[in-house]
Order: structure tokens, then sequence, then C-alpha cells
């Protein structure tokens, strides 16, 4: 059995009246692509939120690289990297200064900030653009460096809240690149989109969520093979049969 990396046990987080995860565990071992799939709403955002340390949850623990992220959160966070889905990024400040600026932020000092800087620059396709404003990219230059904001301080863990929203195709595959990369030097991710296709292409594992529950985890070959032939079934007919809704609905 691979070694189990995050562990997340019973997660549950309330916004007044509503339950916005409602139970939430799902492990995932070291070096693996983990999926959070789902619609809008069903909670992958604030699971990532909570496992991040940034929400408390009102009940539930999980554990990272076997520390709890409520009782140890400044080690849980030591081995963190964060791609929000929210961009949080200084317009009027180059990529290489943003870099340098949130490098500092998970306390690299010295020649090392600038030196990751450059090195996750590259890896995501930006160093040509290094001293041009954060403000002037399109939107899937801003997607790029956000993912390379992630890697500084080597994280052993990454979480991708929708890296690939509304992006052109080269930004795209420019990230499902950068993320094979990742996979390939053992870095462990979980990864949340509401595209299943790309889902069924990354990961490892999935877990499918909707109103705040898990309701199938699973590889997507054996989820596809659940409701019909995997060849022709897609992640999009899991949903439905499982629902009874489309996705986008
Ligand atoms: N800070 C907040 N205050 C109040 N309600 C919130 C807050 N954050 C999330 N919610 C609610 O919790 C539910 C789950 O939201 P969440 O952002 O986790 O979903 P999501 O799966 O990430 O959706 P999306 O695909 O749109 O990003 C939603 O009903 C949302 O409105
Ligand atoms: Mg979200």
């Amino acid at each position: 059995m691979p070694e189990e990396f995050l562990v997340a046990q019973d997660l549950h987080k309330s916004f007044s009246a509503d339950k916005a995860v409602d139970g939430v565990s799902f492990t995932i071992h070291t070096g693996e692509i983990f999926g959070l799939l789902g619609p809008n709403g069903a909670g992958k955002t604030t699971t990532i939120r909570m496992l991040s340390t940034v929400l408390e949850p009102d009940r539930g623990d999980a554990t990272i690289g076997g520390h709890s992220i409520r009782r140890d959160a400044d080690a849980a966070r030591k081995l963190i990297g964060v791609c929000p889905q929210e961009l949080a990024l200084y317009q009027d400040l180059s990529a290489l200064a943003n870099m340098i600026f949130f490098g500092r932020m998970v306390g690299l000092t010295g020649k090392e900030v600038r030196v990751q800087a450059m090195a996750h620059l590259e890896l995501v396709g930006l160093t040509e653009k290094a001293k041009s404003k954060v403000g002037k990219f399109s939107g899937g230059m801003k997607r790029r460096i956000n993912l390379a904001i992630a890697l500084m301080g080597h994280p052993e863990l990454l979480f991708l809240d929708e890296p690939t929203v509304g992006i052109d195709p080269q930004s795209r595959n420019n990230i499902y690149q950068t993320i094979e990369d990742l996979r390939d030097k053992g870095i462990t991710i979980l990864y949340t989109t509401h595209y299943m296709e790309e889902a069924d292409r990354l990961c490892d594992r999935v877990a499918i969520m909707d109103g705040g529950k898990i309701i199938a985890m699973d590889t997507p070959h054996q989820l596809r093979s659940r409701i019909g032939s995997p060849e022709t079934v897609t992640l999009e007919d899991v949903f439905l049969k499982l629902t009874g809704r489309n996705l986008r609905d």
C-alpha cells in the first residue's frame, strides 16, 4: 500500500444554516493526483480552504504528512502549496516581483527566492515575461503564474483549485504539462475542477462531490465502468446517473 499523505475525516462546514461541506472523508496517497469534482457550490473550495488551514472545520479533522490541521496547523502548512481559485496577484508588479513577494511570504530568503522564482516561471513557460507587469497578462498567463507561485518553497502537496478555469487552449496545455511534470517529480496533488474530461485525463482517483457530500470515489476508469462501457461512458454521464442532473444545470 502506498503511504497516505493526506487523510481527511468527516469534515463539516456550514455558513449560517447552509451546509457547504457535510461529512467529507478521503485519503490521498503520496505522489497521487486526486481530483475533487463537482458542480458549482458542491463544496470543493470550502474543503480545500479547511485542508489548507485558512478555514476552521466545524467538525472533523485531517492530517497532512501526519500533522493534524487542527492541532498542528503550522507543521501541516509547511508541506502545502495553494493555487487558489480566486487569483491573488499584484497587478502593478512584474511577474518576477510577484514571485519574489510570495516566495518571501513562505519564508524563502537570500538568493534562494530569486532562483526558485526564475525556475518556476520557466516551468510554466513565462521566463520571457518575468519583467512584464502581471496586469498586462492574459487570463491564461495569470493562471500560469498563479500555479508558479504555489510552487514556491517546493511544497510536497499542492492544492490546485480550478487551475484551468476559463483559459485559452495554449495555457491549458501548458498547465496540464506542468501538472504532469510535477507528478513525475513525486508531488502529491489535490485538483478540483468541473471539467470532467480534464479530471479523466489527469487524475489517478477522483471523488465526485454534490451538495457538500462525496457521492462516489474511485479511479476514473472504474467509475465509468460502473454505468457501462468505459470506452464510451464519460464522467459527465456518471454524474448524471448518480444525481439525475447534468453537471452544468
Ligand atoms: N464564505 C462564505 N460565506 C457564505 N457561504 C459560503 C462561503 N463560502 C462558500 N459558501 C457557500 O458554500 C457552498 C459551497 O461553496 P464552495 O465555494 O465550496 O463550492 P465549490 O464546489 O468550490 O463551487 P465552484 O465550482 O463554484 O467553485 C456554496 O453554497 C457557497 O455559496
Ligand atoms: Mg470553488
